[in-house]
């Protein structure tokens, strides 16, 4: 509410003044002095110049919600028509500052990574708590779509085997899922002894006829690719100025602040849409096999 206010005195202030001083001498003197040129266009100025700043101001509002969205102000929410209708509600932006830019220790005389270590890790030498971290990031990343929400795609979208539901995932989720699956495979000579939930879904790709023998390439491809496209659709322009540390010739960038969307409550919207996926699929809630299958769409 507080940034709405001082907007507030420029919106209404001019349009007032007109109104009261200037609409109704504008009228009458326009119909009685028609001949008198000079006062019409004396008149019609004011009126030009609030318009136009009526217009800017405006423009500028408009631009602000889509930054800042609004929640509590703004009813009109700042989804895209894009984004999936349900989840529209818990999108809103924040600034955030990346974690993990680089730096200089000025006393050992190197560049480190600043990690900050209240946050999970996600990256790094593979380990349990990685996975974790995750799998907690992932967790229920394919949602049941409704009939009536599956209707808008292709006629032969078809329903899982098992379940018989549709399914989706945002697409951020997908991001996330190729880029964990790139991580994996940086360290596969863990991964190949640490498989975890995701052995089953490398098993029922070899021993399904459909899948090339080269899959995993192309599935790294494949996510590389989502993943350029994601980067590039992003559009972020947020500067990211090169430093240089210890007299070398080498830049490294270092990035600021960006404009983000909440995760909080778009992670909270895929816990609430599983609850009721649960809910509604009965005894047959999703379990990791479930989700596995799902993978081949990613
Ligand atoms: C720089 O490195 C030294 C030695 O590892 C460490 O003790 C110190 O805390 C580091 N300083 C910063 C600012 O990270």
């Amino acid at each position: 509410m507080a940034i709405v206010d001082p907007f507030k005195e420029h919106i209404y202030q001019p349009v007032h003044h007109e109104d009261s001083d200037l609409e109704s001498p504008t009228s009458s003197e326009f119909i009685e002095h028609k001949p008198h040129r000079k006062s019409y266009i004396s008149l019609v100025w004011p009126w030009i110049a609030s318009t136009i700043t009526f217009a800017l101001i405006s423009a500028y509002l408009l631009f602000q919600q889509q930054i800042n969205g609004w929640s509590t102000c703004v009813t009109a929410s700042p989804a895209f028509r894009t984004d999936f209708k349900d989840s529209h509600p818990y999108i809103s932006y924040e600034e955030r500052v990346y974690t993990g830019r680089f730096w200089y220790n000025e006393t050992i005389g190197k560049v480190y990574r600043d990690v900050d270590p209240s946050e999970p890790q996600y990256f790094g030498l593979p380990s349990p708590e990685i996975d974790a971290a995750w799998d907690d990031l992932l967790r229920g990343e394919f949602v049941d779509m409704t009939e009536e929400e599956a209707a808008p795609f292709d006629a032969d979208l078809n329903t899982d085997p098992t379940k018989h539901h549709y399914h989706m995932e945002p697409d951020m989720f997908h991001s996330l899922h190729c880029l964990n699956a790139i991580r994996m495979k940086l360290d596969s000579d863990y991964y190949s002894q640490h498989m975890g939930h995701h052995q089953t879904f490398n098993q029922r790709i070899q021993e399904s006829p459909h899948f090339p023998d080269d899959w995993s390439r192309i599935h790294m491809d494949h996510c590389l690719d989502q993943l350029r496209q994601s980067i590039q659709c992003q559009g972020d322009m947020s500067p990211v100025p090169l430093y240089f540390f210890g007299g070398d010739h080498i830049g490294l960038g270092v990035g600021q602040t960006h404009t983000c969307r909440k995760w909080g409550p778009m992670r909270k919207w895929m816990d609430v849409r599983k609850e009721r996926d649960d809910e509604r699929g009965g005894k047959e809630v999703h379990t990791n096999d479930d989700q596995h299958s799902h993978e081949m769409h990613s």
